[in-house]
């Protein structure tokens, strides 16, 4: 079952989006006074591996690996066992009931996520897509399946958040991308399409919020940290 009753310094997980260790090494050691979590993704991973992963967990901070496995379950499992006993906290898988269940079986000591709808998914996706319902019920559908098969948690945007959690229970683990800064929330959407503030994510329930460009591309991002720990700080956490 998650932790929670989680530390400020680990609210936000902040997205290593960048193309090499030394670039990711820089951010860290910019952030790490006040930030403990990470987050290594796709692209970081495909330049180097797990140099930054172990790097990251050797100076003691948490990581949050976003390969986002989705293949038969042989190949999801096989690559999940690649992953445990690193010191990884949390990975990240998509899929449907037998590609959980094998990653499940595979996880070790991490806590294992599953990708609900990706926040750069809107409605108009769904409808170009040929799906009738909404992403909402989608989220849910998928969190609740996720849960009942044993995944620690599940991502999810902030806006489905509240439902998540009022329905599906404190044990779930939610986190939530798509975070821009409160007061210009509509600008530097980049390619995101379903965005809240960190503080209004957390209020509605996640555990953590991941942040990449608003945070790795700003001229200060520790003021931005700051600033969203404090939002963070401010609301009424339901977990
Ligand atoms: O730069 P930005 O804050 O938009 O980065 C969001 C990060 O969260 C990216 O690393 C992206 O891969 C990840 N993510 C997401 N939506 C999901 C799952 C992960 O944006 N549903």
């Amino acid at each position: 079952m998650p932790e929670k009753n989680i530390p400020l310094k680990e609210r936000i997980i902040v997205a290593l989006d960048v193309a090499s260790d030394e670039q990711a090494r820089e951010i860290v050691k910019r952030c790490e006074s006040h930030v403990g979590y990470f987050k290594v993704g796709l692209q970081l991973f495909m330049a180097n591996w797990f140099a930054t992963v172990d790097w990251l967990v050797d100076r003691g901070h948490k990581v949050m690996l976003d390969l986002k496995f989705f293949d038969i379950p042989e190949t999801v499992k096989l690559a999940v066992e690649q992953v445990n006993n690193r010191g990884v906290s949390m990975a990240t898988i998509h899929g449907n009931d037998p590609i959980i269940r094998a990653a499940l079986q595979a996880k070790g000591d991490m806590r294992l996520l599953a990708v609900t709808v990706l926040t750069s998914f809107g409605e108009e996706d769904m409808r170009a897509m040929g799906m009738a319902q909404s992403i909402e019920d989608l989220v849910y559908y998928r969190a609740e399946r996720a849960l009942k098969l044993g995944c620690d948690g599940v991502v999810s945007s902030g806006l489905e958040v509240e439902r998540l959690r009022e329905s599906l229970g404190k044990k779930l683990l939610i986190v939530t991308p798509g975070i821009r800064p409160g007061a210009n929330i509509r600008d530097g959407l980049d390619d995101q399409k379903r965005v809240v503030s960190a503080g209004r994510a957390i209020g509605n329930g996640a555990d953590h919020v991941v942040v990449g460009r608003p945070i790795t591309q700003a001229t200060d991002p520790v003021a931005v940290i700051e600033e969203m720990q404090v939002e963070i700080d401010q609301v009424e956490v339901k977990e």
